[in-house]
């Protein structure tokens, strides 16, 4: 059994209650967790002074800290002082089975979210198939209700989920944010909100934490109320592999380029005009000639290659044939084209 502690929007500044921060320390190292994931908002006006108050009272905890910023830590050009005391902003690590990817979602000086492409691909990298996938976060992928501005979510949520769903095959996001503490289940990723650790802008009975246990193939969620004591939420089964669906609807959404090869250019020109009258809107075709000096970077970019005369490295090779005969090879590959977006037709 692996044991996270997740604490968020400690708030250090003029938000911070420091009796709930020290109770809750002295809660958390008793309780000896592997990793205590703290997923941003530690300060709230991004300062130096609040940064290293801050690092000063996370020393407390024995275990080791595993931080990324929230909006509230990049104000004021910010993120330097977190990078100062607390590390790169995007991070991973690894407990076993378990591997960790945290990011930034901040803006500088903006309360909206966003992960951004390369962020994105970084994730991907670093997840591992057959393996507990845990992105953390400061912003919402998907709404939380009771915060009273539930629409407050990533600019790119649904290319973080749809990377979450293809490259993730059942994971955990964490993040915070919002002050209230939630969990829900998107296809097979559960999404675990910590509330404020120690903000007096609190949204609950109390401040709290999650506590997070992971076991082969369940996950135990408890909340953790700073001086009301524990609800334990539930436990989930852990399920890998992906949903249909998500696989589907990337390959529907999804360009095709198709490429005529011929060394006659003005006679594969035709045929690629011909295509591209009959082709739905996501696909195109262009030519080349064998000779063509930038032949392999296009073959390399191209979906399907036919071309008009013996060359090996085209998917099709389409030689003498007559005009109804192309038209109708035309039509055969739309529709091949199409059944491979479709899956099974
Ligand atoms: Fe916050
Ligand atoms: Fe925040």
């Amino acid at each position: 059994m692996i044991r996270i502690v997740q604490i968020s929007d400690t708030h250090f500044g003029e938000e911070f209650k420091p009796e709930k921060f020290r109770e809750a320390v002295r809660q958390i190292n008793e309780m000896e967790p592997e990793l205590v994931i703290l997923s941003g908002d530690i300060v709230t006006w991004g300062i130096h002074t609040e940064f290293r108050e801050a690092y000063e009272a996370i020393g407390d905890i024995q275990a080791e800290v595993f931080a990324i910023p929230g909006n509230h830590d990049a104000r004021n050009d910010g993120l330097k002082y977190f990078r100062l005391y607390f590390g790169e902003v995007k991070k991973s690590t690894r407990l076993d089975d378990l591997v960790i990817a945290g990011v930034n979602s901040t803006l500088p000086d903006s309360d909206d979210g966003y992960v951004g492409e390369e962020q994105r691909r970084w994730v991907e990298r670093t997840f591992r198939r057959n393996c507990i996938n845990m992105l953390v976060l400061h912003h919402h992928v998907v709404p939380v209700p009771h915060t009273g501005r539930n629409q407050n979510v990533l600019i790119d949520a649904g290319e973080v989920v749809e990377s979450l769903m293809l490259h993730c095959h059942g994971g955990v996001v964490l993040a915070g944010h919002r002050h209230v503490p939630y969990s829900t289940k998107l296809l097979r990723t559960h999404i675990i909100h910590a509330g404020t650790l120690s903000s007096y802008k609190v949204l609950m009975p109390d401040n709290n934490y999650n506590v997070i246990e992971f076991e082969e193939e369940s996950i135990r969620l408890k909340l953790r109320f700073v001086h009301r004591g524990e609800v334990e939420v539930g436990r989930f089964a852990i399920k890998h592999g992906m949903p249909g669906a998500v696989e589907l609807y990337r390959r529907l959404s999804s360009t095709h380029r198709v490429l005529f090869i011929a060394s006659d250019a003005a006679a594969a020109e035709k045929i690629a005009r011909v295509f591209n009258r009959l082709s739905p809107e996501n696909m195109h075709a262009s030519v080349a000639t064998p000779e063509s000096r930038r032949i392999g970077e296009l073959l390399e970019g191209a979906d399907y290659t036919v071309a008009l005369e013996d060359f090996s490295r085209a998917d099709e090779v389409w030689e003498e044939l007559s005009q109804d005969e192309v038209e109708a090879r035309l039509r055969g590959l739309v529709e091949k084209l199409l059944g491979a977006a479709g899956g099974e037709r």
